[in-house]
Formats: C-alpha cells, sequence, structure tokens
C-alpha cells in the first residue's frame, strides 16, 4: 500500500488570509478537505498523513480524514514538512506527496502517477502540465536575451509519488539543502535518481493568490455542479 503526505503547514502570506492558507474556505469547507477526500478514495492509499502548522497533533476542527489520518507538525521549510510527516508514517511504499494548496486534485491523476512510479528503473512521478505560454529569459534589466524553446518544458504540480527508499534517501540532507528545495523531486534528481512527469491538466491549480481561491472555486463548483 501507499502512504500520502498531504503539506498543509505553510501560512499562506502570499494569499493574505489572516490564517492558515489549508484552513481557508473554499466553496464551503476548508481548502485542505478538497484534496484529503480525494486521496482517501484512492484504494491504493493506506494511510494520510497531514503536516499542519500548530504544535496540536489533532486535526483542526472541521477537517477529517479516514481512520488512521494523522496529523503532524510541519516545519518552516517544506521540505522539511515532507520529512516530519514521512517519519511519522506507518509502513507503505511508494509515498504519495501533495500541496494542500492544490484543491482540484483528482484520483485519475493520483493513479496516473502511481502508476508511473511502478515503471522499471523510476524513483519518482510527477503530475506537471506542458507550458503554454512564450517563455523568454532576461537580463536582469529586463532585456530579453533568448526565446526558449517551449516544447521540451514543463509546469510542476503535485502530486509526487516516490519509492519510499529513494525519498528517504534524497531527503537525509543538510537542512540548507532541504530549504532550497522548492519540490520533492529535484532532492531525488540531485541524488541522481530518475523522475519522470505525468501529464496534468493546468485546471490542478496552486492556490497561492487571493485570485487562485476565486478560480479554485469556480471550477470546484462547475465539477459538483457536473
Ligand atoms: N508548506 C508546508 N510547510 C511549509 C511551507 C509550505 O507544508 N513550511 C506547504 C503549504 O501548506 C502548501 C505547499 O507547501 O500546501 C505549497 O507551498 P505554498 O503554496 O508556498 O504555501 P505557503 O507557504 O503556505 O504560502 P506562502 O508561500 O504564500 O506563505
Ligand atoms: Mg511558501
Amino acid at each position: 500500500m501507499a502512504v500520502a503526505l498531504i503539506v498543509a503547514a505553510g501560512f499562506g502570506e502570499r494569499l493574505r488570509a489572516g490564517r492558515p492558507k489549508a484552513l481557508v474556505e473554499l466553496a464551503g469547507r476548508p481548502l485542505v478537505q478538497w484534496s484529503l477526500d480525494v486521496l482517501a478514495a484512492v484504494p491504493a492509499i493506506g494511510q494520510i498523513v497531514v503536516a499542519l502548522p500548530p504544535a496540536d497533533p489533532v486535526l483542526p476542527r472541521g477537517v477529517h480524514g479516514p481512520a488512521g489520518t494523522l496529523a503532524v507538525a510541519g516545519g518552516k521549510v517544506r521540505s522539511e514538512s515532507v520529512s516530519l510527516a514521512l517519519a511519522a508514517a506507518g509502513p507503505g511504499d511508494p509515498v504519495v506527496i501533495h500541496d494542500a494548496a492544490r484543491p482540484l486534485l483528482t484520483g485519475e491523476l493520483v493513479e496516473a502517477t502511481l502508476r508511473a512510479v511502478a515503471a522499471e528503473g523510476v524513483d519518482g512521478a510527477v503530475a506537471a502540465a506542458p507550458v503554454t505560454d512564450t517563455i523568454k529569459r532576461a537580463r536582469a534589466d529586463g532585456v530579453v536575451e533568448a526565446t526558449v524553446e517551449r516544447s521540451t518544458l514543463w509546469a510542476v504540480q503535485t502530486p509526487q509519488v516516490f519509492r519510499r527508499e529513494a525519498l528517504e534517501r534524497a531527503l537525509d540532507v543538510a537542512p540548507a539543502v532541504l530549504a532550497e528545495a522548492t519540490d520533492d523531486a529535484w532532492l531525488i534528481e540531485r541524488a541522481g535518481g530518475t523522475v519522470v512527469v505525468v501529464a496534468a491538466p493546468r485546471e490542478n491549480l496552486k492556490v497561492t493568490t487571493p485570485i487562485d481561491l476565486t478560480v479554485a472555486e469556480a471550477l470546484l463548483r462547475r465539477r459538483w455542479r457536473a
């Protein structure tokens, strides 16, 4: 069975909601509840661990997980929250990591990343959307240096799924390296592991600023009307 880690320990400074982002109400429920429910419904996942901001080891009022769901206090940086959640998890392999900030997760996407990591020689599989904007590289003074070939570029999301041994090894690094990591796959890559991308819809957006909350709310309401 797989274990799933939901990282929800950030404060959401860019959202400016006055409370942790994971607990902000979205379409009538706390943000984290949307992805918690999706992961709970995936048959291959045996346990869910949620990394939360307070040191209180229980899910906040209004947030509900299936039996066996654990809540742990997260760390100062995202990778530290991943590390602490993994340390609290029971046995289970592979490890599914998901940002609470992506409430539009689907069971199909989780299944697709789980299938991809099961392939021979793969250590990690990450949900990602092909880049649709034209991408330019510019100097600090704004002058464009190059227009980057887009066809090989992917905007990386979560879920990210890893073989547990590879993830544990990749996380066993100095705090300064953990602090530098913007995603877990990078830690596997720098340790020489093989990571594959799994095509995901752009709809699996990350709630970062207030406008993302508006878009996510509209998409969730549309999904539930359909
Ligand atoms: N996260 C975490 N622990 C941290 C920092 C972030 O578990 N120390 C989680 C967030 O809760 C979020 C995900 O990592 O689900 C992606 O991070 P981000 O979108 O940057 O969320 P925040 O750090 O909360 O937002 P901000 O950077 O605006 O403060
Ligand atoms: Mg952050």
